[in-house]
């Protein structure tokens, strides 16, 4: 495999969690550093409650700042028509609604049922439709549930198959709270990949129990070369307790460059940018291609 594409997710999924305050102009801050370091596919926020995830406050305002940088696509996140409305007004392109494979967590995080969910969905993907607008899907908890514990492959495979069949262009699997090892892991995209094209399929893996990275290797030999990480390792879910972040964007560009797939990412702006964001949190990067980077600069001054 040699062509995998990066969605960066630390400015959405990474910031929508963090207790700290990030301000608009150094969210945007973050997406320009993250692009000028070569990543092309940017997910900057989301148009939810702002009582549900105050975070996410003044998403417009990103989008509408980065929206002109030429040769990358920003996606946002949007639960229902009028996040839709929302995002369109602000210049969105690309558009992502999220499902669950788990009652539990659809009701914890979206307020509805499964099936309620794909019914709100509806109109969105219709709207997108008629305007001109991708709409990608997600479903979260595809390895285990926080409220549901186990979840069967064939779960995750019908709310995929119905996200595909009301047009969503691709569809990511969420592993929300990091709990998957690589053979589930396969198992679970193998099901899926019966009701959707393993082409059209992303792996959007929480690094909780540090299995992340061996998932998505383990995805990519099974087809999938849409890889969901965030900067840092940020990010989790205020709905997915005692989860943590993302896989790192560094540990996979490490990864895929080692295994001689250019990702056209360069590592030092990268680290630059997690760093910046790490210090306006107010602690060090938690992903291990970060810390021994930090580690070495370090060693070369003194
Ligand atoms: P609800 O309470 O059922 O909705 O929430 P409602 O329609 O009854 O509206 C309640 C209030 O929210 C009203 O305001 C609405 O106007 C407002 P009030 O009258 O009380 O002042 N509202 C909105 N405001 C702004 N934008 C909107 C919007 N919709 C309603 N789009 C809702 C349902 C989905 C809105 C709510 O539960 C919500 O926003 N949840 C946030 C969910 C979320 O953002 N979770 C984190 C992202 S998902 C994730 O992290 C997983 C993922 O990374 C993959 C993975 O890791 O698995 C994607
Ligand atoms: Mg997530």
């Amino acid at each position: 495999m040699t062509d995998v594409r990066i969605i960066e997710m630390g400015p959405r999924d990474g910031l929508q969690n963090e207790k700290t305050p990030i301000s608009v102009a150094d969210r945007i801050a973050f997406v320009e550093r993250l692009v000028d370091a070569g990543l092309r596919t940017v997910e900057v926020g989301a148009f939810v409650s702002p009582k549900a995830i105050p975070q996410m406050v003044g998403s417009d305002e990103v989008l509408r700042s980065v929206g002109h940088i030429g040769n990358a696509e920003f996606h946002v996140l949007v639960p229902n028509e009028k996040g839709y409305e929302a995002a369109r007004g602000a210049g969105a392109k690309v558009v992502s609604v999220f499902a669950a494979a788990s009652e539990g967590f659809s009701r914890a995080n979206i307020n509805c049922s499964i099936a309620e969910s794909i019914e709100r969905f509806k109109p969105v993907l219709a709207r997108a439709r008629a305007d001109g607008l991708k709409v990608r899907g997600y479903v979260s908890c595809v390895l285990g549930c926080p409220f549901d514990g186990e979840i069967r492959p064939q779960a995750v495979a019908d709310v995929a198959g119905k996200l595909w069949e009301l047009g969503c262009y691709e569809i990511s699997l969420g592993d929300t709270i990091g709990v998957g090892t690589p053979l589930k892991a396969k198992q679970m995209l193998r099901a899926v990949a019966d009701h959707v094209p393993a082409g059209n399929l992303a792996m959007h893996f929480h690094d909780t129990y540090g299995q992340a990275l061996a998932n998505l290797y383990a995805g990519m030999e099974e087809g999938i070369h849409v890889l969901d990480a965030a900067a840092g390792g940020l990010g989790g879910c205020p709905y997915a307790p005692g989860a943590t972040g993302n896989v790192a964007t560094e540990d996979v560009v490490y990864m895929l460059e080692g295994m001689g797939i250019r990702t056209g990412v360069d590592m030092e702006k990268l680290l630059a940018a997690t760093n910046e964001i790490s210090r306006l949190l107010g602690r060090p990067p938690v992903s291990r291609v970060a810390t021994a980077l930090n580690a070495k600069k370090r060693r070369a001054v003194t």
